[in-house]
């Protein structure tokens, strides 16, 4: 184990939020962030900072167009107040051209987000966005949580500006505690899953996954199994087997499962657990793989999601599956024609072993079923194909149910995480038939990749079971610059996805 481990829970709680229903301009904190908007005469201030004009002398406008300020979405202008406010700085956003908009909820995330990872260094700042409703509330809230995200665990020298400290949501709207409370709850878990994204693969081993897993799970209310390599190969875990026998680090599988005693429907969940992904024997090229330690994203995103299932209270049942292994080559790895015998009870040839994600997920999968869920979604950075489909932001959703893969992508739509349905092609299947075993793990040829991914985990949901899959290879990593609430590094994306899966079965929201 080494030294910093132990520091998970901390850091996942560096920076609190609170609601405020004073006046905008009397509020003490380091900043004072307000929004504007782009409109065709000029920056316009945006409704949340009564008062602050006046309080500036009527000079607002003035100041920003000295310092080019336009108002365009995540725009930021610092202008130091000279002792006008008690806060000795504003710090303007941009909220966009839509002035008459109704300030839909992910404008304010972005904007909160933006504003907030520019205030890093700063002890506290007070959100006078727009906050009308509890929802714009929460919206602001979770969108400066995320924002003012910081991985600096395996910093040892240099200059380093802390995340903002305390978040202040100003508003008096009915209800906007208890949302800002919600959204405190979900950002810490997506904080969370992307410090499991970021963290190093040598720090995050499967078992080492599964012992955050159990602790911070067994924390949560939340009961815990994980079944050891020992238990997988007996159990007949073939999949997760076969892809984790390579590597040093064995495989798990980890089973989370909340209950609530009013719950009248249980929902299942299973993540894509690849602490990292070398491709095995079929070896990825070095350009493709300094960032496979993002191929856990899936199961952090369950992870994360159950902990707060569990904290909100939520009245519905959820089982959450962590497909844990590494995919690595070795004397011991899976060959390119090896058959697995997968706990489905079905076989499945291995023609190319970093299509390993799939064969993790169909034990998961068939597992999941045991428990007797309405609905099994599964959540997994899947393919290269999704990328090229539809980009890093945007991930794609399977289902074989039209009307399940529709609310899946509404939902998440309205979480402001990017996702389009996509089919799946009957003719996909054939391409996955094997000489000798009863399915391969590979089409012959790249077209269409995705789908065929869905199409091969499809065959091992049972009849009756409605199923959606969720690809976002792009979106749970974000290589380039940060955007908005999203840092570089690991996202957490899907997590509030999946939050919002559970809200909806439960009847809330
Ligand atoms: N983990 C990768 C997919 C991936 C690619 C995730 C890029 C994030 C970013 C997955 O295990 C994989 O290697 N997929 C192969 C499948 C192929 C061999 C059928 C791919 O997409 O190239
Ligand atoms: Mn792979
Ligand atoms: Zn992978």
């Amino acid at each position: 184990m080494c030294a910093g481990q132990e520091a998970w829970i901390a850091s996942a709680h560096v920076t609190t939020v609170r609601v405020n229903a004073s006046e905008p301009v009397s509020i003490e904190a380091d900043a004072l962030i307000v929004g504007v908007h782009a409109t065709p005469d000029g920056p316009t201030q945006a409704p949340g900072a009564d008062g602050l004009d006046q309080a500036l002398g009527g000079r607002l406008a003035e100041i920003l167009n000295a310092v080019g300020f336009t108002g365009k979405a995540e725009e930021i202008a610092k202008i130091p107040t000279f002792g006008a406010l008690p806060a000795p700085v504003v710090a303007v956003v941009g909220l966009g051209d839509r002035p008459d908009g109704d300030h839909d909820p992910e404008t304010l995330r972005r904007a909160a987000g933006a504003a907030a990872r520019s205030l890093a260094g700063t002890a506290s700042a007070a959100f006078a966005l727009p906050a009308a409703t509890a929802e714009q509330a929460e919206a602001v809230a979770i969108g400066g949580l995320l924002g003012a995200y910081d991985f600096a665990r395996y910093r040892t020298h240099g200059e380093h500006r802390a995340p903002v400290g305390e978040l202040v949501v100003l508003s008096d709207a009915p209800g906007a505690e208890e949302a800002v409370r919600h959204a405190a709850e979900v950002a810490t878990s997506v904080n969370l899953v992307r410090d499991l994204v970021n963290t190093p693969p040598s720090d995050l081993s499967p078992a080492r996954f599964a012992e955050i897993a159990r602790e911070m799970g067994g924390q949560a209310g939340l009961s815990v199994e994980v079944l050891d390599e020992t238990e997988l190969k007996e159990g007949g875990y073939g999949g997760i087997v076969g892809v984790g026998q390579g590597s040093a680090n064995p495989p798990r599988l980890v089973r989370l499962a909340y209950r609530h005693p009013e719950a009248a429907r249980t929902i299942a969940f299973v993540g894509k657990g690849i602490t990292f992904d070398s491709g095995g024997l079929s070896l990825k090229p070095a350009a493709s793989m300094d960032w496979m330690k993002s191929d856990m994203g899936g199961a952090g995103a369950v992870f994360g999601s159950l902990l707060a299932i569990s904290r909100l209270g939520l009245p519905i049942n959820v089982v959450g599956y962590l497909c844990l292994a590494e995919n690595m080559p070795s004397g011991q790895a899976q060959r390119p024609s090896d058959v697995l015998h997968t706990y489905s009870g079905k076989t499945v040839e291995v023609l190319d072993t970093d299509a390993e994600g799939r064969l993790v997920l169909i034990d998961g999968i068939a597992r999941a079923a045991e428990d007797g869920p309405e609905l099994i979604v599964d959540v997994a950075t899947l393919t290269g194909a999704q990328i090229v489909a539809l980009g890093w932001r945007t991930s794609g959703v399977m289902s074989n149910d039209d009307a399940l893969r529709e609310e899946v992508v509404e939902i998440a739509g309205a979480q402001g995480e990017g996702a389009w349905g996509m089919p799946l092609p009957e003719e996909l299947r054939k391409g996955l038939d094997s000489p000798i075993a009863d399915i391969a793990n590979l089409q012959p040829e790249r077209w269409g990749s995705m789908l065929a991914a869905g199409i091969f985990l499809r065959e091992f949901v049972p009849d009756g079971v409605r199923w959606a899959h969720i690809d976002m290879a792009g979106p749970a990593f974000n290589k380039s610059e940060p955007h908005g609430y999203t840092p570089k590094g690991g996202t957490g994306a899907i997590t509030r996805t999946l939050v919002g899966i559970a809200e909806r079965y439960a009847g809330r929201r």
